[in-house]
């Protein structure tokens, strides 16, 4: 069983599939691995390193793809590569299964196999599997960063002769995996940090960390499914916690807002007042950018403006913390092939409870009901 490592085509990837310590892995569990020359220089790993990891490293793009039984990427790969990829192939990545289905036509028609780490179930024997939430943690945490940098000021509190320097204030929106983060890492850093969240048990989450959590009376509503996510909010419960986060946004200097509802547009919780009430030289750094922010002015991957407050919405940060991303990301993708090789050779069971619903196209039909329906096929 080959699997194979490509080099990440797009201009801000920088990560890589799998690190030379999982190649380690995968070799003494009897597979071969493949690795396009260059593949991780982006997180600082040589063809060196993988030689000496017991990968073969390969220059002809080409070549690499047709003689793989599994490709492993990060980003989902192009039309092209999916078709240079022979029939029956596996294909292991963040596949964007859900926001952009039709993309994944070439993979269907190919007859490959793919999986997609966004579509892992969250349950713990799949844990260590989750990069969804590796990357929400690098994420979380550069956000902070990000704030710090930019601000006209400093983070902590401060006495010196020179008299004292109020620490800064720091409100993180969405207290799931990424917001945790940014909470933890604005505190090690001094900041005063206040969070907002709709699921009450985020609430207990954001207080261990020495944050403030803000309540909002959302009426008693139900605000999360049975799987501990959040659900969509009527309108009025949106507008009330839009209410409370301007009012909070006019002594903030770095917002944070890492709010999702999985499969749904990221709900809007700041618009142009909110941002034109906060003070000028604060911040805004939207994470919610490739699901449509959660900030009306937001716009993915670039640097807007209003009257002295910065509004970001990256859209990669985990790429620019390769090491530790591709890292993570790397023993993910690694646990879950474990589960596809046995004795050396490709073994697909979708009886599997991890396996099964992680795949989006097999033998030519969409594996996934949400899919499949997006697609319009039954
Ligand atoms: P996510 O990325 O889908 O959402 C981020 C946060 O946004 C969530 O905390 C959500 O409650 C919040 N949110 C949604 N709508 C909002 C609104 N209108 N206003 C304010 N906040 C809003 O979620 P993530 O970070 O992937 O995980 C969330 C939950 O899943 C947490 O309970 C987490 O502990 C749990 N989880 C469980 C795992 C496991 O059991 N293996 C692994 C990872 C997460």
């Amino acid at each position: 069983m080959n699997i194979a490592v490509v080099n990440e085509t797009g201009s801000t990837e920088s990560r890589v599939a799998l690190m030379p310590e999982s190649v380690q892995k995968l070799v003494a569990a009897k597979a071969s691995v493949s690795i396009e020359s260059g593949a991780g220089l982006g997180a600082a790993r040589t063809d060196d390193d993988y030689e000496s990891a017991a990968a073969e490293i390969v220059s002809d793009r080409n070549a690499l793809l047709a003689r793989a039984d599994v490709l492993v990427t990060v980003n989902r790969p192009s039309a092209d590569d999916f078709q240079k990829l022979k029939k029956g192939a596996v294909v292991l990545g963040f596949l964007r299964p859900l926001d952009e289905p039709a993309k994944l036509t070439p993979a269907l028609e190919n007859g490959l196999t793919t999986f997609s780490m966004e579509l892992v179930p969250r349950i713990t024997r799949a844990q260590a599997m989750d990069a969804l939430s590796s990357m929400a943690t690098v994420a979380g945490y550069k956000a902070v960063l990000l704030g710090a940098d930019r601000i006209p000021r400093m983070f902590p509190l401060l006495m010196t002769a020179a008299g004292t320097v109020p620490p800064a204030r720091v409100l993180v929106l969405g207290a799931g995996v990424a917001g945790l983060q940014a909470i933890a890492t604005a505190r090690r850093l001094g900041a005063v940090v206040e969070a907002y969240d709709v699921r009450a048990a985020a609430g207990e989450q954001v207080r261990s960390l020495g944050a403030k959590f803000l309540e909002v009376d959302l009426g008693g509503i139900q605000t999360e499914d049975k799987g501990g996510y959040a659900v969509e909010l009527s309108p009025e419960a949106l507008q009330r916690g839009r209410d409370l986060i301007a009012e909070q946004a006019k002594s903030a200097d770095v917002i944070i807002t890492t709010a999702q509802v999985p499969g749904r547009r990221a709900p809007v919780l700041m618009d142009e007042n909110a941002v034109n009430g906060m003070k000028r030289g604060s911040i805004v750094i939207d994470l919610a950018g490739a699901t449509g922010g959660n900030v009306t002015l937001s716009k993915p991957d670039e640097n807007v403006e209003r009257n002295g407050v910065t509004v970001l919405a990256p859209t990669n940060l985990p790429a620019t913390v390769p090491v530790h991303a591709s890292q993570l990301y790397s023993r993910n993708v690694t646990s879950f092939l474990t589960l596809l090789i046995k004795d050396g050779e490709l073994h697909v069971d979708m009886e599997d409870n991890i396996v099964g619903p992680s795949c989006v196209t097999h033998e030519g039909k969409w594996m996934n009901q949400r899919v499949a329906a997006a697609m319009g096929a039954t």
